[in-house]
């Protein structure tokens, strides 16, 4: 007997986006929209189109481009945000209005000033007006995590009765615990007349180390959608990873009650393409997609793995689209094998001369490295398609970097600034440090560094490094990333990376910036 479908919404585009930092441009959203869209996701909140000008483009763009999945837009429940979502989503093939109200006790006093009463019937206007754009309608009380049962069953009849066909059930600070969540959303399908006409879902954040876990205990309990995230990136702590939600559901199907239709070979592209664009690194022990999660280091393991796989791996990395060949291409690799590799690995290239000038950095980088990984080709087009989408106020031209024991180190670094080479020397705590300082001699941006994270792109010390960086400035917070086989070039190209992005005046602004939100 076939199993009930898990709907996987991917909020990667939207939660995922509120990470501090995290901000994308239109292009890099529709470019993760097309590659979760390959994954096959059911659905994909590609943002909040009231919160700013750019992601009303932005939703726009993925509701026109995405074709098998359902398009989803975030509204709070007022007339002109849900207007907004309408609108951004109307030449969707598939959409749907995401709309939510806070329902606990502390959201209504404190940050609504609403009583329960008028919660109540603002949920229901909004999702009647909702249901003017789309049949497809979700509506979430938010931090239902906090909110009283009772209120809640109150409200959730009255918006399905509205005509909500999806009632997400956020944890939104991340406060719940496995066993508290699940019985929540027992109870809530348990004793909601109409719950049968609509399809309950989660949305737990990670505050405490539990989304997966809350996920799965409402998943149990009669849940069969899921919101999650590529990476788990979200708000704060972030919210359930999808990868590690749609693993669980495929390896444990001897206790899941349903079954998820996704292709999990994608993951792997989907969370170096996140990682890349967002420059939030996956740590190497992340469960799924993390460095190790496939590597057996101790001696026993590697012995009891070469006897039988099964015993000390419970997945594939094949299944996850860790092919065991990693190996792609090399010096001798031609346009067309490169062609081939990006269209394998679901990379978008706009143009013959988009086309040409990533092959010339591929050809540029098998020269510094014999072996070139999906990994290498994933990072180098990240780099590359960075460089691209922002007119470039500053350009690295050349940096020059020098060490001896018991010296102080030095750097030199020229760029093109204001239309102007300009070069600059400094002195610093190490090369890496002396080179921002260089940097930061000639633009003068001011911005506070909070953030800065290495990490090796493939083995071996010839490796792409990669780095990333994160600055702040008056509250603005954006992260660059850079790599190169030398790790003082990698971080001179993730500094202007991110002062490029912070220069960029075009450049979204953190979706809750916006004002009233
Ligand atoms: O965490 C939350 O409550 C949200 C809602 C908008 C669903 O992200
Ligand atoms: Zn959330």
């Amino acid at each position: 007997m076939s199993k009930e479908k898990l709907i996987i919404f991917d909020t990667t585009l939207r939660d995922g986006e509120q990470s501090p930092g995290a901000s994308m441009t239109a292009e890099e959203k529709l470019r993760i929209a097309k590659a979760l869209e390959k994954m096959k996701v059911d659905i994909i909140e590609a943002g909040f189109p009231i919160s700013s000008e750019g992601d009303f483009v932005a939703v726009q763009g993925i509701a026109r481009a995405v074709k098998d999945s359902v398009v989803c837009g975030l509204a709070r429940a007022t007339v002109l945000d849900i207007k907004r979502a309408g609108d951004a989503l109307k030449d969707a093939n598939a959409s749907r209005i995401h709309t939510f109200l806070a329902t606990s006790p502390l959201h209504m006093r404190e940050k609504l000033k609403m009583t329960p009463d008028q919660v109540y019937d603002q949920a229901i206007k909004a999702v009647k007006l909702a249901r003017n754009f789309t049949d497809n309608v979700e509506f979430s009380p938010e931090d239902a995590g906090r909110s009283d049962l009772d209120f809640l069953c109150r409200v959730i009849e009255a918006v399905i009765e509205a005509g909500a066909t999806t009632i997400n059930i956020p944890d939104t600070v991340g406060y719940n615990l496995p066993q508290q969540y699940g019985e929540t959303i027992a109870q809530l399908i348990r004793r909601v007349p109409n719950s049968d006409k609509a399809v309950f879902s989660t949305h737990c954040h990670n505050d405490l180390g539990l989304a997966v876990a809350n996920s799965l205990a409402g998943v149990m309990n009669g849940a069969r959608q899921v919101e999650c995230s590529i990476n788990g990136l979200g708000e704060r702590a972030g919210n359930a990873a999808l990868e590690e939600i749609v693993m669980a559901v495929r390896t444990r199907q001897d206790i899941l009650p349903c079954d998820v239709d996704l292709d999990a070979t994608q993951i792997m592209t989907c969370s170096r393409l996140v990682s890349g664009i967002t420059g939030f690194p996956v740590q190497p022990n992340k469960a799924i997609v993390g460095a190790n999660a496939f590597a057996h280091e101790s001696g026993i393991h590697q012995d009891g793995v070469l006897k039988s796989r099964e015993t000390y791996e419970i997945m594939r990395a094949e299944d996850v689209g860790l092919s065991s060949n990693k190996l792609v291409l090399g010096k001798l690799s031609g346009r067309r094998a490169f062609k081939d590799r990006l269209e394998t690995l679901n990379i978008s290239i706009d143009s013959e001369e988009e086309l040409n000038n990533a092959f010339k950095e591929f050809k540029s980088l098998a020269d510094k490295k014999s072996e070139i990984f999906d990994e290498d080709i994933h990072a180098l087009v990240s780099n590359f398609k960075m460089e691209a989408t922002f007119a470039e106020a500053i350009k690295l031209i050349s940096v020059k970097a020098c060490f001896e024991t018991g010296e102080v180190p030095q750097a030199s670094v020229t760029l093109l600034f204001e239309e102007n080479e300009q070069s600059a020397e400094s002195e610093g705590g190490g090369l890496v440090d002396a080179t921002f300082k260089a940097i930061e001699k000639i633009v003068s941006s001011d911005a506070d560094l909070q953030l800065y994270s290495v990490s090796n792109v493939t083995k071996g010390t010839d490796s792409l490094g990669e780095v990333g960086v994160r600055l702040e400035k008056a509250g603005r917070i954006v992260n660059g990333q850079g790599s190169d086989t030398d790790i003082i070039i990698a971080s001179a190209k993730a500094y202007i990376n991110a002062l490029n992005r912070l220069l960029n005046p075009g450049a979204r602004v953190h979706p809750q910036v916006y004002s009233g939100i």
